[in-house]
């Protein structure tokens, strides 16, 4: 998500504003601005890329900066429109006597965008949402800048974070929050706004956290806090005690721990927005019509590591919905075999990072033979996103720990959308189902924060067996998917040689290597499959293994056969890989960290792989 940072007082507002940027850069960003007031004249700037180069401009403007005491920055993470300097915060009202900077998405953006450009003649210079904020105040700015900002979220819906100066007003910035991060730091003689803790952690300790729909009147001396009816309201100090590293975690130890606990929020944003009122699924960024639909014999779909396996639940979904046969592809494999693509193939790239470049080459390969390119990305802008016909953002937000567990969950959302679509547009999709699997794929945050209380349960296990140097995932059906991307978590992050298998294939060799006290993973969430996993657990157990469980609440039958188990939330066959993955999550992270492993970024790995 984007970053902000605000402040006046008497310093070097254009100083400290960036200082508290470079502090946000982890969370990963794509460009940043800075807007300063400097007596009244308010300038902006901001540059697409990295921060130094927003640093270079100001340098080469050369400003007058101990003159300037008031100032908001932003790095941004593109939603709506690639990254480019015209596209980066802060935007200027029409006018230039407003600068906002957002984070978050205004959901209504068009039709406020439609309104004031037909009733107001407002031109607008950027295809972001955001922009629309910046204009709306300009609108409803009589000379009170608070005013204006409680006009404009009257009007406003979606999730938001903006601060906003005005030339006019060289003593004030005024800020709010809905549903993203808002906090005050209380500074001596200055005052400060941020996104996020580790910003500010170097000017103060003291913070008034911001609740959803205040509004916020800082000055250098006074900090006024406001609710939605523009009553002042109190609100207690907030003392953080943390360090910078972990305030960046926000008080988790890993970002892999603090991504794996942000999953449901995650799950939300990419399902809820592509959801209409009657439960129809709106594929924005895809322009697949029915004919094109109909028109396609095959789908393949390509990507590397964890976006694989999440291409192999994309699988299952599209031929169970849509009914059209699917072949997934490691992209290392399909760029090299000739494979058969025409015009009939629809090709289906999957990649959070949008630049691995086998992925990428596979892409281009399949293009150049005609096929449809469709990618589902979790990074806007991305080469992946732009050498594709459609793209369908994962709306996980930035991933940092070179594990990817959000990333994966939202693709495979993605992946059931998509297959959901396809399914009603081609009409071999019964509506009645369709609206089954859509509740079914609503309820699953819930069911996932449930899942994530008990953590506990699965810390205690990895404390167990964590020393084990050999163990074994084993599911049918969706679930030996799912089993894939438990092992790569394991290996990637702990070091411990894991192995994935279809259960059934056990007994054609594997099964040679079961022994005392091997560990064998047993995922049978699958209710058609579970007396089949129980035969599989019986036949490992007779040679000794050491079983983990991994079922359905209520199917008790397993505690007979495992050594231990584990529990996901009742829910549809169809939609379990999205639960069973998380105590897999889960159990790769505390067994890493009880082997003291350098879990965020492991040996010899990077979070995206640029070479072939
Ligand atoms: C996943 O935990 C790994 N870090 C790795 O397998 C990753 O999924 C793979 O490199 C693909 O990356 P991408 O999704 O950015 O294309």
């Amino acid at each position: 998500m984007c970053g902000i940072v605000g402040y006046i007082g008497s310093g070097n507002a254009e100083k400290i504003v960036i200082e508290g940027l470079k502090k946000l850069e982890y969370r990963g960003y794509d460009s940043s601005g800075i807007a300063m007031n400097f007596d009244g004249k308010l300038v902006v700037e901001k540059r697409k890329g990295r921060i130094t180069n927003l640093e270079e401009a100001l340098e080469k403007a050369s400003y007058d900066f101990g003159n300037c005491h008031l100032a908001i920055g932003h790095t941004r993470w593109a939603t709506h429109g690639a990254p480019s300097d015209v596209n980066a915060h802060p935007h200027f009202s029409m006018d230039h006597r407003i600068a906002i900077v957002h984070n978050g998405i205004v959901e209504n953006y068009l039709e406020i965008k439609d309104r004031l450009i037909k009733e107001h003649g407002i031109k607008f210079v950027s295809e972001t949402d955001s922009e629309v904020v910046a204009q709306l105040l300009s609108v409803y700015y009589k000379g009170d800048l608070e005013e204006a900002m409680f006009r404009a979220i009257a009007e406003m819906r979606g999730a938001y974070s903006i601060c906003a100066i005005a030339a006019d007003e060289p003593d004030r910035i005024v800020a709010t929050r809905k549903d993203a991060p808002l906090l005050a730091g209380i500074g001596n003689g200055c005052n400060f706004l941020a996104s996020d803790i580790p910003a500010l952690l170097k000017h103060s300790r003291e913070f008034y956290l911001i609740e959803n729909g205040e509004v916020v009147v800082l000055t250098r001396n006074d900090i006024k806090i406001y609710n939605s009816e523009h009553q002042p309201v109190t609100r207690d100090v907030f003392h953080v005690s943390w360090d910078a590293d972990s305030a960046e975690k926000e008080g988790y130890d890993h970002f892999m721990i603090k991504e794996i606990h942000e999953q449901p929020k995650g799950l939300t944003e990419t399902l809820e927005r592509r959801l209409g009122a009657d439960g129809t699924v709106k594929l924005d960024g895809i322009h697949l019509t029915k004919e094109d639909i109909e028109g396609f014999d095959r789908v393949y779909i390509v990507a590397c590591g964890t976006a694989y396996h999440a291409g192999l639940i994309g699988k299952y979904a599209i031929e169970k919905f849509a009914k059209i046969p699917v072949e997934v592809d490691v992209a290392s494999e399909f760029r090299y075999r000739d494979p058969f693509v025409d015009s009939r193939t629809l090709f289906i790239a999957i990649s959070q990072s949008g630049e691995t470049l086998d992925t990428l080459a596979a892409l281009r390969e399949a293009k150049s033979k005609g096929a449809r390119i469709m990618s589902v990305v979790n990074v806007v802008g991305s080469s992946v996103a732009r050498e594709s016909d459609d793209v369908f953002y994962t709306w996980a937000g930035p991933e940092i720990a070179v594990a990817s567990t959000k990333a994966y969950t939202t693709q495979l959302m993605c992946m059931y959308l998509i297959a959901l679509y396809m399914g009603r547009v081609k009409g071999v999709l019964e509506k009645a189902y369709h609206d089954r699997i859509v509740e079914e794929l609503r309820a699953i945050p819930a069911k996932l924060e449930k899942l994530l209380e008990g953590e506990q349960v699965i810390k205690n296990l990895a404390k167990e067996l964590y020393r084990i140097e050999h163990v074994f995932f084993i599911g049918r059906g969706t679930d030996s998917a799912v089993a894939l991307e438990g092992s790569l978590k394991l290996k990637e992050i702990s070091y411990i040689n894991s192995f994935a298998i279809a259960a059934g294939e056990l007994k054609h060799g594997t099964i040679a290597l079961i022994e005392k006290d091997t560990l064998v993973v047993a995922l049978s969430t699958q209710d058609r499959l579970f007396e089949k996993m129980l035969s599989n657990i019986q036949e490992v157990k007779a040679r000794g293994a050491f079983v983990i469980g991994v079922a359905k609440e209520g199917n008790a039958a397993i505690e007979e056969q495992a050594s231990r188990t584990i529990y996901i939330p009742e829910c549809m066959d169809e939609v379990t890989p999205l639960l069973t993955v998380v105590p897999l999550q889960i159990l790769a992270y505390y067994i890493a960290k009880e082997r003291g492993c350098d879990i965020d970024k492991p040996k010899n790995l990077a979070k995206s792989v640029t070479v072939e």
